[in-house]
């Protein structure tokens, strides 16, 4: 097994490993192949999938807000099971932001929900690493948006910085 994990842009052909990737990583939802295709073709720019000897094991899909375009919204970060504790989620974050593609982007929006602690830890992280603050409110609601079916997403801004 290979040390080291490759970070990069991921291609169309990777979307239907990015499928398998999210159905194991509860409690994320998963959306259709065709859906992680597209993000893998054309939101590549704004995401990263990171690859152990070819196998995807690390995901992050993203794009910029189009009415706000210094805005990157995190769509879904994933990690595999044996590789997370690691830093691979707030690698392929770094990696994300360090590109050129994300000149002129100033904040970042992701949605979480109350009870992903890894997840709040993760972009808690991120906010501190940056040096930038990060304001948490309530956004797509259980009720009002998921009738019922869905937890409240909490939206999250972190930044700005590079200013
Ligand atoms: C969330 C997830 C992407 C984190 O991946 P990871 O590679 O293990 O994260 P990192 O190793 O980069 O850790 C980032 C921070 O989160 C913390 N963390 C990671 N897992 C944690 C957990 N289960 N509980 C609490 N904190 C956790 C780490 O300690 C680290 O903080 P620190 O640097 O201050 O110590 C991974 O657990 C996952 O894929 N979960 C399932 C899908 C999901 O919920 N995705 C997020 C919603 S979009």
């Amino acid at each position: 097994m290979s040390k080291e994990i490759e970070l990069k842009a991921p291609e169309s052909r990777d979307g239907n490993a990015v499928h398998q990737l999210i159905a194991r990583c509860k409690p994320l939802d998963e959306n259709s192949v065709y859906c992680n295709l597209l993000q893998c073709d054309h939101f590549a720019n704004t995401s990263v999938v990171g690859k152990r000897d070819e196998a995807v094991v690390g995901f992050v899909s993203g794009y910029r807000i189009p009415s706000r375009m210094n805005t990157l919204f995190v769509w879904q970060v994933a990690v595999d099971s044996g590789e997370r504790g690691t830093g691979l989620a707030s690698k392929m974050l770094g990696h994300l932001l360090e590109r050129d593609s994300m000149n002129g982007v100033s904040m970042l929006e992701t949605t979480i929900t109350k009870d992903n602690d890894a997840s709040w830890a993760l972009f808690n992280r991120l906010a501190k690493r940056m040096n930038a603050p990060l304001e948490k409110t309530h956004h797509y609601e259980a009720d009002a948006h998921f009738n019922g079916a869905h937890d409240t997403e909490w939206l999250v801004r972190i930044g700005p910085f590079n200013s």
